[in-house]
């Protein structure tokens, strides 16, 4: 089938990709010629693990083009995908300007039938707002040509992005034309393992589900936070209750570990936004409001520790920071805790020798050359002479570093674990103090 996507950012690159590979013809355009040249040279824009040999694979089989020529990706493709940015109005609710300005191009030269496919996340209502915009454009050309929009939102975990695509849980579609539906059917067939996957609803219920999904996991990650909060204040540990209540197959393990708070693209956009849209319709939603009040709190829980560890006394310090990317196999930091925590340190007097297996540049691009912040080549190397090693980012290899080695090269020995991924028992063994979420310090005996 042929198919175009607008918009060659994250989800538009790994939709396209994953949709030529099971050998549909796509055609992705995007407004920014820069981005399209590195993609026609075989440069990928973006770090995502596989999407680079997918993309070379598929460009060199010719099933994967790209222009910047709008008027061609709308006489390409019978599926026409909206996946531009829809980045936060200042109150939070989602700017449209990107996903309606696409919606008038197709408009602009549609000459026979296309279904407009929103895969950006947009608030509910945007298929309407849409569809009104192709209407008027048509108008205006005097022609009533035949269209259709849907939402198919995608739930795409960065990182996993290209797995999740090729194998996902769930496919929605949400369109009142039974007729779409089925054609969307066929188009996502390949993706069908097993089982059928695609949820047919209407469009509505379809652009809500996205946000239904990203604020349920938020919630799991902010109550838990919550907890590990609750648990220090009470002496109890909270790796040992989140064992205790995942058991229960109703809460389950997953997305239950506490940690210095959730960052990235989807998360805090999401939940705001799906409060702002509450909100401009009348309805008081707390418990949204509560997820994001509580994150943002997390956000600064380590730096509170490290300030009451050192009696306030951090100006002139250095701290070993390692993970700076919001989640770990990405160089994504977009609200990422390690920001909160860097920007902190900096406003007390403090500096910063960090290492990212792959954020470093992304953490350069961002605060540029300053002499409060080193970024080292490995993670060793970060905490050579720094008066506390902090860690921001699960990333595996970070799991299990060599304490004594830590010990030797801190000027004070103390890790503060901001995702309890390290064994706090061995660090304390090797001369240790190791502070972490939601469980009491742990100090060597004196
Ligand atoms: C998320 C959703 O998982 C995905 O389905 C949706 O399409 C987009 O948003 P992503 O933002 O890529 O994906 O990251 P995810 O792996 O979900 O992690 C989000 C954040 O939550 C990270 O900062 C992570 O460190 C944190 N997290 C996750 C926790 O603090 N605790 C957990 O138990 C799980």
């Amino acid at each position: 089938m042929d198919v175009t996507i607008f918009g060659s950012g994250y989800v538009g690159l790994v939709t396209g990709v994953c949709l030529a590979e099971v050998g549909n013809n796509v055609l992705c355009v995007d407004v920014d010629p820069k981005k399209i040249d590195l993609l026609n040279s075989g440069g990928v824009p973006i770090y995502e693990p596989g999407l680079d040999e997918l993309v070379q694979k598929n460009r060199e089989a010719g099933r994967l083009n790209f222009t910047t020529d709008a008027e061609a990706g709308v006489k390409h493709g019978l599926f026409q995908f909206i996946a531009v940015g829809t980045p936060p109005d200042e109150d939070g609710s989602a700017d449209l300007q990107y996903v309606l300005a696409v919606a008038r191009s197709i408009a602009e030269h549609m000459d026979t039938y296309r279904i407009l496919v929103d895969k950006s996340t947009v608030p509910v209502g945007t298929a309407d707002k849409v569809a009104n915009e192709v209407r008027e454009v048509l108008k205006r050309r005097g022609t009533d040509l035949e269209f259709d929009v849907v939402s198919n939102p995608e739930f795409l975990k960065e990182g996993a992005a290209i797995d999740d695509f090729m194998r996902p849980d769930r496919i929605i579609v949400g369109t009142d034309n039974p007729r779409t539906a089925e054609l969307l059917r066929a188009l996502y067939a390949p993706f069908n393992r097993s089982h059928d996957r695609l949820i047919h609803m209407d469009i509505r219920s379809a652009e809500l589900t996205k946000y239904a999904a990203n604020a349920m996991l938020a919630t799991k990650i902010s109550f838990m936070n919550e907890l590990s909060n609750i648990a220090e204040t009470v002496g109890a540990d909270i790796e040992k209750v989140r064992v205790g209540i995942g058991s229960d197959p109703r809460i389950g393990y997953q997305f239950i570990y506490p940690g210095c708070g959730y960052g990235g693209s989807c998360f805090p956009k999401d939940v705001r936004a799906l409060e702002q849209t509450a909100r401009a319709l009348g309805y008081d939603p707390q418990l949204l409001h509560a997820v994001e009040a509580v994150n943002f709190r997390q956000k600064t829980l380590i730096f509170n520790k490290i300030h009451q560890w050192f009696d306030g006394d951090l100006k002139g310090r250095a701290f070993a920071i390692w993970g700076l990317s919001f989640k770990p196999n990405t160089d994504d930091m977009r609200e990422a805790s390690s920001r909160v925590l860097m920007e902190s340190l900096w406003d007390a007097g403090a500096s910063v020798r960090a290492f990212d297996p792959v954020a470093m540049e992304e953490t350069r691009r961002i605060y540029g050359e300053r002499p409060d912040l080193v970024l080292t080549t490995d993670a060793m190397s970060a905490v050579e002479g720094a008066d506390g090693l902090i860690i921001v980012t699960e990333w595996s290899e970070f799991r299990s570093p060599s304490f004594e080695a830590i010990k030797k090269a801190l000027s004070s020995p103390v890790i503060f674990d901001g995702r309890n991924i390290v064994d706090g028992t061995l660090a304390r063994a090797a001369g240790l103090s190791y502070l972490s979420i939601g469980r009491a310090p742990l100090t060597p005996d004196a």
